[in-house]
């Protein structure tokens, strides 16, 4: 035990900076897993990787954006990490870091003192909005607002935004409530970010544009657009860096963007749709309706580029994974449809034609293995054709069609197959079930003569 803490403390290294941060080895599951929840200051080492690219946007900013002097509002500092780390590593001129817990607060401020920048950082106990209304009465004016709590970041969103739109400040915002996002917990969407909720087969897509809709129509309200820098969903969060453009018709222009989010568990038919339909387009099955969501780019590509030419820069970041997430997102920013995974249309494709289909699927997981995995943003019409030219041994049924649009594939399967695959499979089990009541039968025959 550390003698200034009242709980076991230990100091790591993280980017340029060393911390002290409680014992990872005293809070750890049964399993062994280390649940930062369950220690009295919340430090993550799993979310360095959130905060690299916070490093790495922070610097970027003053060049692409104008930023002259970096003063960055941390509201939700825990350990202190991150806002130290924008010192450090951006040269940020000004941190303002706040906490509601008193013990994080005690931390963060060894933290600082650890790194010589007391000159630059400070912290104190505050509720995270109260914090960021009194440094308005200050007169600091944040180039950058970082929201990073545990969970969603709603409660923060409305006050974020009003300071952001006094002094044009870039909104950071993560999200850990996936499962609300991704619409594994139905009600605490619906709760949470008020849309109509359902899960679909593009889940990280529809996290992502939830949280952006969400942003949009608060901004809206007090008559402001909203321009999306960069989002993403990594590891288990979402994270969204987003301007404020001020003014009525740019509010009415993002809230124009905004569009329910339609997905087909049957045939995995996906779309966006300004109503609200209920049958899918392709086989009539019963539609997943999610939204309002937004529909638009989720990053700036100058943005993005300048982020990954920065990345040799600064070494010390996990490079290889910024690298690998920055490409992705700048080859698929402007692919703002939701992708389709090709397992899924694959398994339906075979349940539909009874298509040997297992080669062409690990021809196409060879190839797409990344991008599936990742949940990219491609789309069907691109994959499938990018798949064909390199599967050895393509289904006919696809080969056939020549232009690969989701709507071309569901006019093939309507017209050369019967979407009576119900039908089909209960005849099926009728077939089985009278096959064996007959043999059955027959048994009880031959024993009763015999
Ligand atoms: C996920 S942790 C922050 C992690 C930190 N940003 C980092 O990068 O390491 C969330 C922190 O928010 C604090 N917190 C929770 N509710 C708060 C509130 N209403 N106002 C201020 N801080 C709050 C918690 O005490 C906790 O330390």
């Amino acid at each position: 035990m550390n003698k200034y803490y009242e709980f076991p403390t230990k100091i790591i290294r993280e980017g340029l900076v060393r911390v002290i941060v409680p014992d990872l080895d005293a809070y750890r599951r049964p399993d062994g897993v280390y649940e930062p929840a369950w220690a009295p200051v919340f430090y993550n080492p799993r979310m360095s990787f959130n905060r690299d690219i916070a490093i790495l946007f922070a610097r970027v900013s003053r060049r692409i954006l104008g930023v002259n002097k970096l003063s960055v509002a941390e509201p939700l500092a825990g350990t202190g990490v991150r806002g130290i780390r924008y010192a450090v590593e951006a040269g940020a001129e000004e941190v303002y870091m706040g906490d509601i817990s008193r013990l994080a607060v005690e931390i963060a401020r060894q933290n600082i003192q650890l790194n010589r920048v007391d000159d630059r950082v400070r912290v104190e106990k505050s509720h995270a909005n109260k914090l960021l209304y009194k440094l308005v009465e200050e007169g600091v004016a944040p180039s950058i607002i970082d929201i990073d709590p545990f969970g969603s970041p709603i409660p923060f969103v409305d006050t974020t935004l009003e300071i952001a739109s006094r002094f044009n400040s870039v909104v950071a915002l993560t999200a850990t409530d996936t499962a609300p996002l991704t619409g594994t917990h139905s009600s605490a969407l619906r709760r949470r970010y008020w849309v109509l909720p359902g899960r679909t087969g593009w889940e990280r897509e529809q996290a992502v544009r939830i949280l952006l809709g969400s942003i949009i129509r608060r901004a809206a309200s007090i008559d402001y657009g909203v321009k999306v820098f960069l989002a993403y969903y990594t590891d288990y969060y979402v994270r969204v860096y987003i301007g404020l453009i001020r003014g009525a018709s740019r509010a009415d222009e993002s809230l124009n963007r905004l569009v329910y989010g339609v997905y087909c568990p049957s045939c995995s038919y996906s779309s966006y749709s300004s109503i609200v339909l209920s049958r899918c387009p392709i086989c009539h099955h019963r539609l997943v309706v999610v939204g309002p969501l937004y529909s638009g780019e989720i990053c700036a590509p100058e943005i993005v580029e300048e982020m990954i030419r920065d990345i040799e820069e600064v070494s010390w970041i996990d490079a290889k994974k910024a690298e690998k997430l920055l490409t992705v997102l700048k080859n698929e920013c402007s692919l703002v449809n939701p992708y389709y995974r090709v397992d899924k249309i694959s398994a339906f494709l075979w349940t539909l034609e009874r298509l040997p289909v297992s080669n062409f699927l690990s021809d196409m997981l060879g190839v797409h293995a990344r991008k599936i995995h990742q949940q990219t943003y491609r789309n069907l019409d691109e994959l499938l054709a990018l798949s064909l030219q390199q599967a050895k041994s393509p289904p006919v049924a696809l080969t056939a069609l020549t232009a690969m649009t989701p709507e071309k594939i569901g006019e093939y399967l309507k017209t050369n197959r019967q979407f009576n695959n119900t039908d089909s499979q209960k005849q099926a089990k009728m077939a089985v079930a009278v096959g064996l009541g007959g043999f059955v039968l027959w048994r009880l025959l031959k024993r009763a003569k015999s």
